[in-house]
């Protein structure tokens, strides 16, 4: 393709709710757990829990991708996947990361930033047993990022994995588990009518303390 596509009236005013500063949670943790519920209640079957995940390399050089998010709480924002995927490569170099949530049924996006640590293994394997077999079984056949000539090649081990744990369930991979997002940054946006958006920004200013800014939109 060597022209440029004209996307520019793709556009959406956004006037379903605002935001307050007298609207929200001192807390940062429970802002997030009203506005989560409240994106669950009315997500349908689109996934609420979607995140994009940033990561960087050591020198800085950005990438992002969609994770979804199993559980949160004061402590963090835990997702799974592979400890050898290029996110896992770059977190090992780099621990910061930052989360993106966007509800275009709500109208909202919020941001959240911080470091990135594993969970222990207990954990991981919990979550693990929890998944249906045939996740289980993928997650065992997927060396997540790296080169693969063909789809072959997976099925195939896909159901190798499946004939040798036809009766027992399959171990936890080593290579597979959490990693929790320890927050010290939020971002509440609302869309507004002619782009004037609300934002409001939590940052950590102690241990339980954060102060709360308004930003320009
Ligand atoms: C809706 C959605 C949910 C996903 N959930 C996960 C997840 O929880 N864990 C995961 O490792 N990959 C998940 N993926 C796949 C990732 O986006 C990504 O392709 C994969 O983790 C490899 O990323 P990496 O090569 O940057 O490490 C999901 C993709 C989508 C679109």
């Amino acid at each position: 393709m060597n022209t440029t596509s004209d996307v520019a009236n793709l556009r959406r005013e956004y006037t379903l709710l605002g935001l307050r500063r007298e609207q929200l949670s001192p807390d940062p943790f429970v802002q997030f757990q009203l506005w989560f519920e409240e994106s669950v209640r009315v997500a349908g079957s689109d996934e609420p829990n979607a995140m994009t995940l940033a990561t960087a390399s050591r020198d800085g050089r950005p990438s992002a991708r969609v994770v979804l998010l199993k559980a949160y709480g004061s402590n963090g924002f835990v997702f799974f996947t592979n400890y050898e995927s290029r996110k896992a490569k770059q977190l090992a170099e780099n621990p910061f990361a930052a989360l993106n949530f966007y509800w275009p049924w709500l109208e909202r996006q919020i941001e959240i930033e911080g470091t990135i640590e594993r969970v222990t293994r207990e954990e991981s394997e919990k979550y693990f047993n929890r998944r249906p077999k045939g996740s289980r079984l993928g997650a065992i056949a997927s060396r997540q990022s790296e080169i693969i000539p063909n789809r072959d090649i997976l099925e195939r081990r896909l159901a190798e994995l499946a004939a040798t744990y036809a009766q027992t369930d399959p171990p936890t991979p080593e290579i597979w588990g959490g990693y929790r997002l320890a927050a010290d940054r939020f971002e509440f946006w609302q869309g507004r009518e002619n782009r004037l958006h609300d934002r409001f920004c939590y940052v950590q200013t102690g241990e339980k303390e954060w102060r709360i800014d308004r930003l320009s939109p």
